[in-house]
């Protein structure tokens, strides 16, 4: 077995101890999502494998728990968050990607990151990650699962798009509070959608 096998077999029995059952399977489910799509698009596996399986590894306390984690360690934590502290997370997941289960790549961290929120220009790893997060074969309640699942393998930046504006909109109609990050990035990714539509032929 290889040393990056054995690090990921460790860090899946460590999850399996802290994260509740469900957390455990979607985190398994997100990380083999990550790589069938790094395959498709040919981004690195290791780093596809090893931030699918630690992006919700803050995901293991309550969230006014995690709050006070963030506190407690520093973390920076916007008005916004502390106001929908859902995505928080995700900071704190990064944060112990780093400290707790040391992963010093970047990139892996800013996946792990980003993936509640999304932001604008991210890069295919983030990207991977966040669309995992969405279409793994355990989720089943999104409507539009069966053509983000397709799409996905189509395009990851037509995905992110129909992703992010299914979002805003439920969280719209839900009058739950929007990210401003989570709108910059719906607003970049519409502004990608919009100059692929004008490049379409017309019949
Ligand atoms: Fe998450
Ligand atoms: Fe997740």
């Amino acid at each position: 077995m290889t040393e990056a096998y054995n690090l990921i077999l460790s860090y899946r029995k460590n999850l399996e101890t802290k994260l509740d059952p469900m957390r455990y399977e979607h985190s398994l489910s997100v990380s083999f999502t990550c790589m069938s799509l790094a395959m498709r698009f040919g981004c690195d596996l290791e780093q596809a494998e090893l931030a699918g399986l630690l992006h919700d590894c803050g995901k293991r306390y309550s969230d006014d728990i995690i709050l006070k984690k963030c506190k407690k360690h520093g973390i920076l934590v916007t008005p916004e968050e502390e106001e929908a502290p859902a995505v928080l997370h995700a900071n704190y997941g990064a944060w112990l990607a780093k400290h707790k289960y040391g992963i010093r790549d970047p990139e892996i961290l800013s996946a792990i990151l980003y993936h509640t929120t999304g932001k604008p220009d991210m890069t295919l790893l983030e990207k991977i990650v966040y669309i995992a997060d969405y279409i793994e074969p355990r989720r089943n309640k999104a409507e539009n699962l069966p053509r983000m699942r397709s799409l996905a393998y189509e395009d990851l930046d037509e995905t992110m798009y129909e992703i992010l504006k299914g979002t805003i909109e439920y969280l719209d109609r839900k009058s739950g509070s929007i990210d401003p990050i989570t709108l910059k990035a719906f607003e970049y990714y519409q502004e990608l959608h919009q100059k692929n539509v004008l490049k379409l032929p017309k019949n």
